[in-house]
């Protein structure tokens, strides 16, 4: 079975830690990067993140997480509350998948209290800031062993 965990980002998250930091917190997503690694680590599994600001993108790597990833971290940003197409990939993937939000997206506008996503998604964090992400790993290191 593969080890390796897929922590896929959506739109604008490439400038995490400068957008919005009142909302999003001043941490990149070399931060994120860094700290999934070393949770994973603890478990004998690795992470590979990536982010795209382009829907067909995450959708392929969707895709190729189906051979390659034990598992599926996903921040889809906007794309949660619109694309069909993320959620119809994602339901062709048989491992886990945890949806990670930075914000509390209940707390905020009623455009973001709807997720496609979460029609598919084992587990949702949102508002641990960036800690989600490796709460997230942490859980799948415990469930997949390692
Ligand atoms: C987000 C919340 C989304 O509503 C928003 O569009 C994002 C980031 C979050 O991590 O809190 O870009 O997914």
């Amino acid at each position: 079975m593969s080890k390796t965990i897929y922590i896929l980002n959506g739109p604008n998250l490439n400038l995490l830690g400068k957008r919005q930091p009142e909302i999003y917190g001043h941490d990149t997503l070399d931060d994120v990067a860094r700290n999934c690694a070393a949770v994973a680590a603890e478990f004998g599994l690795e992470t590979d993140l990536r982010q795209s600001n382009h829907e067909g993108e995450i959708i392929d790597w969707i895709h190729e997480a189906r051979e390659k990833a034990a598992a599926i971290v996903i921040n889809p940003a906007a794309y949660t509350h619109t694309s069909v197409a993320i959620l119809d990939a994602l339901n062709t993937f048989e491992g886990p998948v945890i949806e990670v939000h930075i914000s509390q997206v209940h707390k905020r506008e009623p455009f973001r209290h709807h997720s496609y996503v979460s029609h598919r998604s084992d587990a949702v964090m949102a508002g641990f800031g960036i800690g989600g992400y490796a709460l997230a790993v942490r859980h799948l290191g415990l469930t997949l062993g390692g």
